[in-house]
């Protein structure tokens, strides 16, 4: 059942250094492009990366919560055209969770590296490093790097216990 995905789904930082196959990376592409997007317009854009190079450079865009991807043997980027949808937040947004519970059904970890209103320094956001490492169309946004690969740690999902039931209401709010 998918509720059993998400009993067990967990974000992962540590990798193995082994590559993940083509197949794999296949269908992580085939359930992005399966995303639901906003009146069907598609607003993202996805950009694999296996170099390990560009890895190295992706996980400096922003100083904190993404230097894990050095380590990761695979980076999709997630952005966007926002003249092409006004909510291609919500559009990208959709894509990067679904590569997310995608890498866990296939036995991959990953973790969501929040990209979008985030600082590489003073003086240049994040989106701009990644926008100058990989080349990317000044009318790019990017939304998140998803960094999977074969996880070095081991998480349990987290207990029922854990679930803010307080913030579920009926039939009005309180
Ligand atoms: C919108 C969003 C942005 C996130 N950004 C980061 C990030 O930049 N770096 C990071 O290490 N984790 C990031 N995470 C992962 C969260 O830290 C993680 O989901 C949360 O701590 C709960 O842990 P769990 O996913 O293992 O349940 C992000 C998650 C979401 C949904």
């Amino acid at each position: 059942m998918f509720i059993d995905l998400l009993r067990m789904r967990r974000s992962i930082r540590q990798f193995q250094d082994k590559a993940v196959e083509q197949e794999k990376i296949d269908i992580l592409v085939e359930a992005a492009l399966r995303a639901p997007s906003s009146r069907s317009l598609n607003s993202w854009e996805f950009i694999i990366v296996t170099d390990s190079d560009k890895l190295v450079d992706l996980a400096k865009a922003k100083p904190h919560g993404g230097s894990f991807i050095q380590n990761a043997p695979l980076a999709i980027v997630v952005c966007a055209d926002p003249s092409q949808c006004d909510v291609w937040i919500e559009d990208c947004s959709i894509a990067s969770f679904i590569l997310h519970l995608t890498a866990t059904d296939l036995g991959l970890g990953s973790c969501w590296v929040q990209i979008r209103k985030r600082e590489h320094n003073l003086e240049m956001s994040a989106e701009e490093y990644i926008r100058k490492s990989l080349n990317l169309p000044d009318n790019m946004v990017v939304e998140a790097i998803i960094a999977i690969g074969y996880g070095k740690e081991e998480k349990s999902g987290h207990p029922a216990s854990f679930l803010l039931y307080r913030k579920v209401h009926k039939e009005k709010f309180g």
